[in-house]
């Protein structure tokens, strides 16, 4: 027997399509590029955050001169509000990028990592993170929920 994975997601054209709400954030992620720590790569990523109580978080990726210390934005952002804000659900993330090496007309997707704890944070609060994908111009990518990011992830239930 063969069995298929598919999902759907949605890809707009122009950030005018979006909605003002998840155009804000992706404003939020776009500008949170700047607080990048990226001085090996050049390749400073952008994340914002919208939480259950309406506050907008911001991650950027911290790089480390032994270079696997480094953290990704996404994690980066996650962490802080696995920390800051224990008991609020993440609504939606989006996710941004700016490099002198690329025109950053295109999104950029998580890496593994981050996907893995796109989805742990995911089960945590039992709730789906929507992820809005875009570079500084260009198209704009949204799926529904992280956990299309990573089929057949591992989500801990067999740990229980
Ligand atoms: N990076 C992120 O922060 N998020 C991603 O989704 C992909 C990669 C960072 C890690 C590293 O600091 C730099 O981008 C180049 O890989």
């Amino acid at each position: 027997m063969k069995k298929k994975f598919e999902f759907e997601f949605e890809y707009l054209e122009e950030v005018h399509l979006l909605s003002s709400a998840d155009a804000a954030l992706l404003e939020a992620a776009k500008k949170a590029t700047q607080t990048a720590f990226a001085p090996y790569s050049k390749f400073k990523v952008g994340a914002a955050a919208l939480l259950s109580n309406g506050n907008i978080v911001i991650g950027s990726n911290q790089e480390s001169a032994s270079y696997p210390v480094g953290i990704c934005a996404e994690r980066a952002l996650l962490n802080s509000i696995g920390s800051q804000y224990p008991n609020e659900s993440i609504l939606s993330m989006a996710i941004s990028y700016s490099t002198d090496k690329a025109a950053c007309n295109e999104p950029i997707s998580p890496c593994g990592m981050c996907r893995q704890s796109l989805l742990d944070f995911e089960n945590r609060y039992q709730a789906p993170i929507k992820i809005i994908l875009a570079g500084k111009s260009g198209p704009i990518m949204l799926l529904d929920t992280a956990k299309d990011l990573l089929p057949f992830g591992f989500d801990g239930s067999i740990l229980k």
